[in-house]
């Protein structure tokens, strides 16, 4: 089994993201983690929200890592990732998906791509299903912090996709609503998105 990849970042925000999750998700059953990385969040949220059945989800050289990750966690409520990349031709992996969470993906996508994401959501949730969507955004065209502002920069010198306006997200999301932008640590933002 592969040695576990280690994300710092998932350590530090994995108990704030907890807490909304845990009043927002109350009421649902079946959630679809998309861009799963490296497995670190599922491992630490299904034990805590036993109610959930956490399916995970990335790209195929992924897998072996969440695996890696989950193989510790002893509980029957999350699942082996499906192979999910988003783009034109994307299709859900499951049906009865009332949940979907997604962390640290939105500005690593091409534009193109999270457009395909948010449809792709906004498509397959059925009313009532929630979307949480974790990261750093941009508001009316401005960066929320410097430190955005240069981590943007940054990614466009990785070829990433950058930092989205959340005035976008809204018009790629609908019929989706958006519910509550929750102010997180280290200038990220929670998307709760509701059909
Ligand atoms: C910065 S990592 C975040 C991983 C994890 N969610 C976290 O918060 O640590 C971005 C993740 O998005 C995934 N990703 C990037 N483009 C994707 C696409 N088109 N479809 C699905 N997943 C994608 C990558 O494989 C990677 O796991």
């Amino acid at each position: 089994m592969l040695e576990k990849p280690f994300s710092q970042s998932c350590e530090n925000n994995k108990q704030p993201i907890l807490d909304i999750l845990s009043r927002v998700l109350v009421d649902k059953t079946t959630l679809l983690e998309i861009g799963s990385g490296t497995g670190q969040h599922a491992a630490h949220f299904a034990p805590r929200l036993t109610h959930l059945q956490w399916h995970t989800s990335d790209m195929p050289d992924k897998h072996l890592a969440i695996a890696a990750w989950l193989e510790d966690v002893d509980v029957d409520n999350v699942h082996q990732p499906f192979s999910l990349t988003i783009g034109a031709s994307s299709t859900w992996p499951l049906a009865n998906i009332d949940a979907v969470f997604t962390a640290n993906t939105t500005h690593i996508m091409q534009p193109l791509e999270t457009q395909f994401m948010m449809q792709l959501v906004a498509d397959n949730l059925p009313v009532g299903g929630v979307f949480c969507q974790y990261g750093p955004y941009k508001f009316q065209g401005q960066y929320s912090s410097e430190s955005n502002k240069a981590f943007d920069q940054h990614l466009a010198q990785q070829g990433c996709g950058g930092i989205r306006d959340i005035n976008e997200l809204t018009l790629w999301a609908k019929p989706l609503f958006l519910l509550e932008t929750v102010v997180m640590p280290a200038n990220n933002f929670m998307l709760v998105w509701q059909k």
